[in-house]
Order: structure tokens, then sequence, then C-alpha cells
């Protein structure tokens, strides 16, 4: 049976697609994961007892442990999931970005490098073991700004605007280098922004949702027509897979769900669908260096390895209100405690923003 090795697997997109796996294939799954603020292990109760899946509480930038998981359990590819994900704590603090995203990264390659490589010691052999694979999980956010028109292709140049973006950058940097030098199987899958269960409300659609519901203000960064190209989670956890099975070694693929929204367009939709009222809506204070339009061309993965998205985001988006309507104990848990001081300091400071309150 083949080892998986999946890192931040108890954060909103690896815990969706660590139970996809453990349904869909017979392959053991290793769950590295730190339990930062945003990882959880009540997202994955109904498989944590499953003799397929191990979790392991640990830091993807601890060289002994990562070595040691390779030794113990033979792990045949590794899908790095494992991050500091939110790009407003990334203008608070971005050092942990570059420790985690960059040089975690770098530590899973270099045991990978070491376990997988058929001579380990010869700097000249690029052979490694049949069946290996490391599949570093990406973002478009590394295209930067797209502009009023066009797509991202896989060509299209890296210009990254945060701090999150730039270490994500790094990292797949980092990873294209393992490729070239060393010889090491990889791929890059660059995604756009997902939505569905399990997501941490620091970001855009949880929050709104979790607010709305509460009938507390629902805060659109500058005018809100910023555009995002929406995937609902479990067409990017097929995405993975295939990419997984199907990826040409040393390619990066583009995924997303053609399906682009502005920001103010979502939160009033979260609003009709809860029977709310826009005056819940506020705008507040952009944030610095905000990517105005992203969105995607996905025919590279569409038309080579045969995915595409099987949502509409109509679906999507009332499945995912009806998911939080149906596990509000889910959020009580997540909004207890720490996440108040992260909303307070994030949100108080962010004064009205007068300018856009006519959008
Ligand atoms: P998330 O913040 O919900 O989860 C991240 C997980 O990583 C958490 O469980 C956390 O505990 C764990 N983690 C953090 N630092 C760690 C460390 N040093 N060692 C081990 N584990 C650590 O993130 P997500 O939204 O699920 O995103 C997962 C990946 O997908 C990230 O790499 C992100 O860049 C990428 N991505 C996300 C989106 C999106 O819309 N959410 C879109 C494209 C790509
Ligand atoms: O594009 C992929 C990226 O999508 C991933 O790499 C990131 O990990 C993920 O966090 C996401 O980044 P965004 O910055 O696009 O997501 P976020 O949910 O933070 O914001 C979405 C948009 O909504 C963005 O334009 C900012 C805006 N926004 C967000 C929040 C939290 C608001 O207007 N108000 C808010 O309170």
């Amino acid at each position: 049976m083949k080892s998986i090795l999946v890192t931040g697997g108890a954060g909103f997109i690896g815990s969706n697609f660590i139970k996809f796996m453990l349904e869909k294939h017979d392959y053991k799954i290793i769950n590295l994961d730190l339990l930062t603020y945003a990882g959880n292990l009540e997202n994955l109760t109904d498989i944590e007892n499953n003799p397929k899946y191990t979790f392991i509480k640990g830091d993807i930038c601890d060289k002994s442990l990562v070595k040691d998981i390779f030794n113990k359990y033979g792990i045949d590819s590794i899908i790095n999931f494992a991050a500091e994900s939110h790009v407003d704590r990334s203008i608070e603090n971005p050092e942990i970005f570059l420790q985690t995203n960059i040089l975690g990264t770098h530590n899973l390659l270099e045991n990978a490098k070491r376990a997988w490589k058929i001579a380990p010691d010869d700097k000249y052999s690029r052979e490694y073991k049949d069946g290996v694979k490391f599949l570093q999980v990406s973002t478009d956010e590394v295209y930067g700004d797209l502009g009023e028109t066009g797509l991202f292709t896989e060509e299209t140049n890296l210009q990254p605007n945060s701090p999150y973006s730039a270490s994500k950058t790094s990292a797949d940097l980092m990873v294209r280098a393992y490729h070239e030098t060393f010889g090491m199987p990889v791929n890059i899958t660059r995604c756009s922004n997902n939505y569905g269960p399990y997501q941490f409300p620091e970001k855009l659609i949880p929050l709104m949702i979790n607010n709305c519901e509460n009938n507390k203000k629902l805060p659109v960064y500058g005018d809100g027509m910023q555009i995002r190209d929406w995937l609902h989670v479990k067409d990017h956890c097929i995405a993975i897979e295939t990419v997984l099975h199907k990826g040409k070694t040393g390619e990066v693929y583009n995924i997303g769900g053609n399906n682009e929204k502005a920001n103010i367009e979502i939160v009033k939709l979260i609003i009709k669908n809860l029977g709310k009222s826009e005056d819940l809506i506020e705008y507040v204070k952009d944030r610095p260096g905000h990517d105005r339009r992203y969105a995607i061309d996905n025919t590279k993965i569409t038309t080579e390895l045969g995915w595409s998205p099987s949502y509409t985001f109509e679906e999507g988006i009332k499945e995912t209100i009806e998911w939080h309507m149906n596990n509000k104990d889910w959020m009580r848990k997540v909004t207890s405690g720490e996440y108040m001081n992260y909303y307070n300091r994030m949100y108080s400071q962010r004064t009205v923003d007068k300018d856009c309150q006519t959008v």
C-alpha cells in the first residue's frame, strides 16, 4: 500500500483532501500538522480511527521529525498543504510565513531527496525510486494582480505582492530548483480561492456567514469590487488527486473554477441566502497591497489531465451556507478564545471607509 505524507492535513483544504482520499483509495495517509490556530482535529473526527490514517503533531520545519517520518513510514508521495495561509496575518507578522512556507518546504524537499534518491550521496545522480512525487500546493496569488482583462496561465510572470504570496512563490521556486538541479519528480499546483466546509472564519466566505448569522457588521475592504475566481474545495481535492496520479513530472498546473465574482456580490448573496439586511454591510479600510483581480486559465489541466470543476458557484455556496447552519457548534468552538482577539486586532482599527459607502 502506498504511503502519502499530507502536511497541514488538519486545516481547511488538507482535511477535506484526507477524507476524500481515504474514501476513494487504499493509501496509507500520514498527516503531519502543527495544529496552529488554523489546524483543527475536529475537522477529521469521522476518520480519526481509520486504520489507514495516522496523525502526527509536529512542525514541517523540524528536521529530525521529518527524517524519522520518512524512515518509519516509507513515504512515497508528499502533498504539502502546510502553510501560513492568510494574507492579512502576513501583513501583521511576515516572519512566520518565511519560516513555515519557505524553510518548512525546503526541509520536506531535502528529506524527500535523501529518502527517494537511489544514490543519495552521489550529487551527479538524478535517479529516483519509482512512483515517488513531491506535490506542492501553491496558489494563484504567486502571479500577483491580473488587471482588468486576461487570465493567469502557467507562463504568467511571478509577481507576488503580499508577504504571504511572496513566501509561497519562494517555496514554488525551491520546488522547481529541486526538480531542475536534483531531478526530483515534482508537481506544483496553483489554485484560485477555495470555499466549502471547515474553512477557518478569517477568510471572506465563512467570516461573512458567521457575522451575518449573528447580525454583526460585514467588513468589506475598500470598494468591495476586487475579483476572485472561486472554486469549491471538493473540486480542488479532485484536481490534486488528478495531478498526483497523472501530472507530468516537473509541470505546473493552474486550477480554477471559471467563476469570477466581486467580493461585494458574494457578501450580498450570503445576506440574501440568510434572509438578512444589506444594512449589515460596512465598508472598511482596504487591505494594503490588495490585489484587484485574480482569474485562472485552466486549459492545461482540463485538456491534458481531463479535470474540470463539477460545482456551480450557486450550488456550492448554497451547500456551504447549509453546512454552516447544520454545524453551528463547529463555528462556535473555532470562534471562541483566541479568534476574538484576532478579530478585534484585525478589525477594530479598520475605521469605516466613508468614500466607499456609496458603492
Ligand atoms: P489553513 O490555514 O486552513 O491550514 C493550514 C494548515 O497547516 C493548518 O492545519 C496548520 O495547523 C498547518 N500548519 C501551519 N504551519 C505548520 C507547520 N509549520 N508545520 C505543520 N503544519 C503547519 O490553509 P488552507 O486554506 O487549507 O490552505 C492549504 C494550502 O493550500 C496552503 O498551502 C495554501 O497556500 C494553499 N491554497 C489555499 C487556497 C485557499 O483558498 N484556501 C487556495 C489556493 C492554495
Ligand atoms: O487565491 C488563492 C488564495 O485565496 C489563497 O492562496 C489564500 O490562502 C486564501 O486565503 C485566499 O486569499 P485571499 O486574500 O483572496 O482570501 P480572503 O478570504 O482573505 O479574501 C478574499 C477577498 O475578500 C479579498 O479580496 C479580501 C476580501 N475581504 C476579506 C476579508 C477576510 C474582505 O473584503 N473582508 C474581509 O473581512
